[in-house]
C-alpha cells in the first residue's frame, strides 16, 4: 500500500513530508523554534555546522522563485549537503518530453534524500506525498493553496518579537484569495489562544469563505474590512500582501483590484503603532511605499528574508532527521 506522509507531526518531524501547516500544533512549532534558535546558537559560535553531509536535497521549481528556492538552497549548502536544482523542469527536465510528474518525482527520489516542490497546481504536494515515495515531500508553495514554510518562517518572526503566539492582534491585506502565504499563516495562528485578525481586502479578493468558516471554528477572531480607516491601531503586526496577477485570468479585473491598499508613511502614522512589525513575503509590486523600507518597523527586507533561511535549516534537518 502506497504511505502517505503527510500526516499530523505529533512532536515527531522525521521522515515526514510539510504539505500544510494543519499538520503542526503548537508543540510540533516549539520543536521547531527551538531547533531555529540551537542552529542559530551554534552557527554563530563555531561558524560550521554540517549535520546534511552526504544528503541531496531535490528542488524541483514549476513555478517562479527567488527566495523560497534560495533560501533553501542556501540552507541545504550551509548545513553542509548538496541540492539537485531545477528550476523550470517544464524545458529543463524530461517533462517536456512527455514524462509525467509522477514519473519525475519518483526519479529524483531514487537520486536524492528529500524533495521539495512547488507546483501551480493547488494539491499537487499532497499528491507527490501520497507516492508512496522513499523521500519525504517539502512543498515550496501549492498553487492558491499553501505554503507552509513561509508560514513558519513567519511564525517564528512574530513568536521571536512578542515571545508569544497568542494574545495577537495582527492585520492581513491586500490578495487574501490567492495569497497562500496568508492561508498557512492564519492556520498557524489559528493553534493559540485569543488571536484576532483583521483582514483587509478589495471584496473581489477576501478569504475563501468556506477557509474562513473553517478556521473560525478553532476560536480565532477574524474581522474582514474593506476600508484602511477601519485598521484598528492596536496590531502587533501588519502582513502585507501582493495581489497575484498570475492568477488572474482576466486581466481588466487585476488592473482593478491591484494595489486598492498600499502602505505609505501616511498610513502608518494614522494607524500604526511604536511596537508593531510590517511584514510582507515578497515579492511586492507597488503595494508598499518604498519610503516605508528604512522604518525600523519595517523587516520584509531584512529579519523576515534572515529567518526564511534558518527556518528551512532547521525544517531540513529535522525531517532529514539530522541533528
Ligand atoms: N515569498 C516567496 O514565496 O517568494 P518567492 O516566490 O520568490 O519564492
Amino acid at each position: 500500500m502506497k504511505k502517505d506522509c503527510s500526516k499530523k507531526i505529533n512532536g515527531e518531524i522525521k521522515n515526514k513530508s510539510i504539505i500544510s501547516l494543519e499538520q503542526f500544533d503548537p508543540k510540533s512549532l516549539q520543536t521547531l523554534f527551538s531547533t531555529i534558535e540551537k542552529i542559530k546558537k551554534r552557527i554563530h559560535k563555531k561558524g560550521n555546522f554540517t549535520p546534511l553531509l552526504r544528503t541531496v536535497t531535490t528542488l524541483l521549481f514549476f513555478e517562479p522563485s527567488s527566495r523560497t528556492f534560495s533560501s533553501f538552497s542556501v540552507a541545504v549548502k550551509r548545513l553542509g549537503g548538496s541540492t539537485l536544482e531545477y528550476q523550470n523542469p517544464l524545458q529543463t527536465s524530461s517533462v517536456v518530453k512527455g514524462e509525467t510528474i509522477e514519473d519525475t518525482l519518483h526519479v529524483f527520489s531514487n537520486y536524492s534524500d528529500l524533495i521539495i516542490i512547488r507546483h501551480p497546481e493547488k494539491g499537487t504536494a499532497q499528491k507527490a506525498a501520497s507516492l508512496g515515495l522513499k523521500t519525504p515531500i517539502i512543498s515550496a508553495g501549492d498553487g492558491i493553496g499553501e505554503h507552509p514554510t513561509q508560514a513558519l518562517m513567519d511564525m517564528y518572526t512574530i513568536y521571536s518579537h512578542f515571545g508569544k503566539l497568542n494574545n495577537i492582534c495582527g492585520l492581513f491585506a491586500g490578495d487574501l484569495l490567492y495569497g497562500r502565504t496568508v492561508h498557512s499563516l492564519i492556520k498557524g495562528l489559528a493553534f493559540y489562544p485569543n488571536n484576532h485578525l483583521y483582514l483587509l481586502s478589495p471584496k473581489e479578493l477576501r478569504l475563501e469563505p468556506g477557509l474562513k468558516k473553517e478556521l473560525s471554528k478553532s476560536g480565532i477572531k477574524i474581522t474582514e474590512i474593506y476600508d484602511e480607516n477601519d485598521i484598528p491601531n492596536n496590531c502587533q503586526f501588519w502582513y502585507w500582501t501582493r495581489v497575484q496577477k498570475e492568477r488572474f485570468n482576466d486581466l481588466k479585473q487585476y488592473e482593478k483590484v491591484k494595489n486598492r491598499f498600499v502602505i505609505t508613511p501616511r498610513l502608518v502614522q494614522k494607524k500604526g503603532n511604536n511596537k508593531m512589525i510590517i511584514m510582507h513575503p515578497l515579492p511586492r509590486v507597488g503595494e508598499i511605499d518604498t519610503r516605508i523600507d528604512s522604518d525600523p518597523r519595517a523587516i520584509y527586507l531584512t529579519e523576515q528574508l534572515q529567518n526564511g533561511v534558518y527556518t528551512r535549516m532547521a525544517l531540513l534537518s529535522l525531517v532529514l532527521g539530522k541533528l
